[in-house]
């Protein structure tokens, strides 16, 4: 049985997950209207996939565990961005986030001597460490190539093999 404390992080978790599907789904939509770049467009949409599946993650198991979990209302993310870079880089600010939240539920757990809750959390520890890599590496790839058209062309293709092969590490 969970712990009031503990849901209550769990609850808050499931919000910012669903968060985080809104706003890379509001960057999928802003990058589709954008030219060339259909590879950039489909990372972004997988992102906020991955997001929903994250959040529904955690409602089964505060569900299974006793508890209920809360279906949050969302506030309306960011709809359109001055370029690239600054999408990618509210990307990675937001997966840092993500993981000082995540942090701070490990903690919670580990006070409230929650030992199964812990356990679960750590699949949310690992995947926030492949998360926040490969935001790093797409962001330190942006960089060098500036504002150069041919550059954008050589990312949109390179997109699919990083995320491919991050995708396969999970
Ligand atoms: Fe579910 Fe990218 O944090």
């Amino acid at each position: 049985m969970l712990g009031k404390r503990m849901q209550e992080a769990l609850n808050e978790q499931i919000r910012i997950e669903a968060e985080s599907s809104q706003v890379y789904l509001a960057m999928a939509s802003w990058a589709e209207i954008q030219p060339g770049i259909n590879n950039i467009t489909a990372f972004f949409y997988r992102q906020s996939d991955e997001e929903r599946e994250h959040m529904l993650k955690l409602i089964h198991f505060v569900n299974d565990r006793g508890g209920f979990a809360v279906v949050p209302p969302l506030e309306q993310p960011v709809l359109t961005f001055p370029s690239l870079q600054h999408a990618f880089k509210q990307l990675l600010e937001h997966e840092i986030f993500v993981s000082e939240s995540i942090n701070k539920m490990v903690d919670i757990a580990l006070q409230e001597k929650d030992y199964a809750t812990h356990n679960f959390l750590q699949w949310y520890v690992a995947e926030q460490i492949e998360e926040e890599a490969l935001a790093r590496t797409l962001n330190d790839k942006l960089e060098m190539i500036g504002n150069e058209k041919s550059g954008l062309y050589l990312f949109d293709k390179d997109i699919l093999t990083v995320t491919v092969i991050d995708g396969n590490a999970e």
